[in-house]
């Protein structure tokens, strides 16, 4: 016999406590947890000043996109956007990405453009842990050597948008090559993945030539590649720096008689202050403007009424990053704090983006077609694959979490 459960006292309290017990288990069970009532707070580290101003809102306009899609709120949490303009200084960068990491306290990283930039946001990312998306800055290192488990990026590495450009012209015969960049990780990162696959095929860089970020000054420049004579001339460059280096390249005579090719960047975003100066040049990118499907057509409808201009590839990689963050917090119902959920749900994520389906390497970079485009009027008009599914350079240069 059980002397407790005879005990009268024991059986009155036991009918006292076991309702009041009840009552605060279904409490629990239907409670809101904690964080679904705080906002969530993104931090978004990008240039709104200089040559790279444009691209910088285009990615801010972008990922608002993708999360107004989405209801305005990721897993029935509201957003709170805190911005800082990197002004595209590296010497800056890891000072204003502590600030927004440890000061304003933001819950996730998003930036930047710049690659110099980069470095310094990748810094502060791998020593505090934050979740990081890179919606644009092609730092070959972020997503190789210097990968991490937090850090995941939704645009391209620098050589995965240069090297299809020189598959292709070794494969069209192009034989003396002149390379001109700004001196700086993405230049030099351009350059050396275009020179990879042309040489490879056969090609020569007969004079590799720079100038310093973000200087416009190309009529020397300019001059050289006349007295040179080379085949084709390959260039990185982007953003308002781009346009000018257009205009400059067809006020210097050379237009139609050097054909001049590039990375995607040279003529995304800046057709209309181009003008007929990037008429018919080929390019290679992971987007073009008149891709043909459903998807892409609603994205440009979408994103033009709501800002009342065209989108170009950098708003496609702010939306991309918006879309991999809605995953991850779907994944982990709005509980950012459980970092692994979201980090096993954005590696799985595959996204359906405008520039087509694409997914994470093993080293958080997007494995994707690069596409071969044409400017026509004022659209990158796509006229063939140049490569199908690249992951260069190769994510097996990146040792996670070593
Ligand atoms: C970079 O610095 O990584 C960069 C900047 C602008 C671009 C592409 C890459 O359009």
């Amino acid at each position: 016999m059980n002397p407790t459960r005879n005990n009268p006292q024991f059986s009155i309290a036991r009918r006292r406590v076991l309702p009041a017990l009840v009552a605060v288990a279904v409490a629990l069970a239907f409670a809101v947890p904690a964080h679904a009532q705080q906002k969530v707070k993104v931090g978004l580290m990008l240039p709104y000043t200089g040559t790279y101003a444009q691209l910088g809102v285009a990615i801010t306009n972008g990922f608002k996109l993708a999360i107004e899609e989405n209801g305005g709120k990721v897993a029935g949490r509201e957003i709170e956007y805190v911005t800082l303009d990197d002004e595209s200084d590296p010497a800056k960068a890891a000072d204003n990405a502590n600030r927004i990491v440890n000061r304003d306290k933001v819950d996730v990283l998003v930036g930047t453009v710049h690659s110099g930039v980069q470095a310094g946001m990748v810094k502060i990312a791998r020593e505090t842990g934050v979740l990081h998306i890179i919606p644009n800055a092609g730092l070959d290192a972020a997503t190789g050597p210097l990968c991490a488990p937090n850090i995941f990026r939704t645009s391209f590495a620098n050589g995965q948008t240069s090297y299809p450009m020189g598959k292709v012209l070794a494969e069209r015969g192009v034989k003396n090559v002149v390379t001109l960049t700004w001196k700086y990780a993405a230049g030099d990162e351009s350059v050396a993945g275009f020179k990879d696959a042309f040489t490879k095929g056969g090609g020569k860089i007969v004079k590799e030539m720079t100038l310093p970020f973000p200087n416009v000054e190309f009529q020397p420049l300019l001059t050289e590649i006349a007295a040179l004579k080379p085949d084709a001339v390959y260039v990185f460059f982007a953003g308002g720096g781009a346009a000018k280096f257009l205009k400059d390249y067809q006020a210097a005579g050379l237009k139609g008689k050097i054909p001049l090719y590039g990375s995607g960047f040279l003529t995304d975003g800046i057709l209309e202050a181009a003008g007929d100066a990037a008429a018919d040049i080929e390019t290679t990118l992971h987007y073009g403007d008149a891709i043909d499907t459903a998807r892409n057509k609603a994205f440009r409808a979408a994103y033009a009424k709501a800002y009342k201009i065209d989108p170009d590839v950098y708003a496609v990689q702010g939306y991309d990053a918006g879309l991999l963050f809605v995953a991850g917090m779907n994944a982990v119902k709005g509980d950012i704090a459980n970092k692994k959920g979201m980090i096993a749900a954005m590696e799985k994520a595959q996204i359906d983006s405008p520039r087509g389906k694409w997914t994470m390497s093993s080293a958080h970079n997007p494995v994707q077609d690069m596409y071969l485009r044409k400017v026509s009027g004022k659209e990158n008009k796509v006229t063939g694959v140049a490569v199908k599914a690249l992951d260069y350079p190769p994510a097996d240069r990146c040792k996670m979490g070593g």
